[in-house]
């Protein structure tokens, strides 16, 4: 058990659905690309499931791929508890190798920009190639660019914030720092007991700087062809995206 209430697999989890989980301005673009480029779909990077288990919902055969066994531990017990028959699969976007070919492969949320630079992205580029069907679709968000702040000199954005069980969870924003190559998104993560103890752990991701023309030259390198662009609107609490369309 940790100081904040439960073992790490659980936290690890809790604290992805309340950064990722509540995003919903991107599900009706999947939605519509399942329904046009048909079934199997594989999603990387699934995470708990948040698109995976919407796709799953609305019919479509579905294969979650994610580097996180916890998470996928947690997408599994959703899918069965909601009578859906879902495929996970742990493996790393860089170097998965499934054996089947799919009619559409998702990256939603920022995940292409988490893979270690061009390196890392084109060799999950040339995976996704290799795993289309002919005249099948593959689609990837990249998060608009991230302007820098920290809490001394701008408003940070507000917490997301969620009780349980009487423990009180809140992740906040505290700095975006602008690199060169990227962006370093810094948070604070509390709990609070039921008793008032606090406990409170930095984390940060780093997001690669990527640009839809840059991904698709990086995509035709790695023999996918450019098929258009579709654009997420930003909300409230999230920055807009851009999902940027490939044939194989
Ligand atoms: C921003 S989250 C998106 C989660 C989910 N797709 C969603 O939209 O809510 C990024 C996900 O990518 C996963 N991830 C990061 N690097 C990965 C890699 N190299 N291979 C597979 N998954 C990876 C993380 O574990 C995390 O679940």
């Amino acid at each position: 058990m940790s100081a904040e209430g439960k073992d790490a697999a659980a936290m690890a989890v809790l604290w992805h659905d309340l950064e990722c989980g509540r995003y919903g301005a991107d599900l009706a673009l999947w939605q519509a690309l399942a329904t046009d480029a048909g079934s199997p779909v594989l999603d990387v990077g699934a995470g708990t499931g948040r698109v995976a288990l919407a796709l799953a919902r609305a019919g479509h055969e579905v294969v979650a791929l994610d580097l996180e066994a916890d998470l996928l531990a947690a997408l599994r017990d959703r899918a069965s508890a909601a009578g859906l028959a879902l495929e996970t699969v742990q493996g790393d976007a860089r170097s998965f190798e499934l054996g089947r070919r799919f009619g559409l492969i998702l990256a939603p949320m920022q995940t292409v920009q988490l893979l270690g630079g061009a390196d890392g992205r084109g060799a999950f580029l040339r995976q996704a190639a290799h795993h289309l069907r002919p005249g099948a679709l593959f689609a990837c968000a990249l998060a608009d660019a991230l302007e820098g702040f920290d809490a001394e000199h701008t408003q940070p954005p507000l917490p997301d914030i969620v009780e349980e069980d009487g423990w009180v969870y809140a992740s906040q924003p505290v700095a975006v720092r602008i690199e060169a190559d990227g962006a370093v998104i810094e948070r604070i993560r509390q709990a609070v007991a039921p008793d008032g103890r606090r406990s409170a752990e930095g984390d940060a991701i780093r997001l690669d700087r990527l640009d839809a023309t840059m991904l698709e030259r990086e995509g035709a390198a790695a023999g996918l062809t450019p098929a258009g662009r579709r654009r997420i609107e930003p909300t409230e609490e999230h920055v807009g995206s851009e999902v940027v369309l490939f044939h194989g």
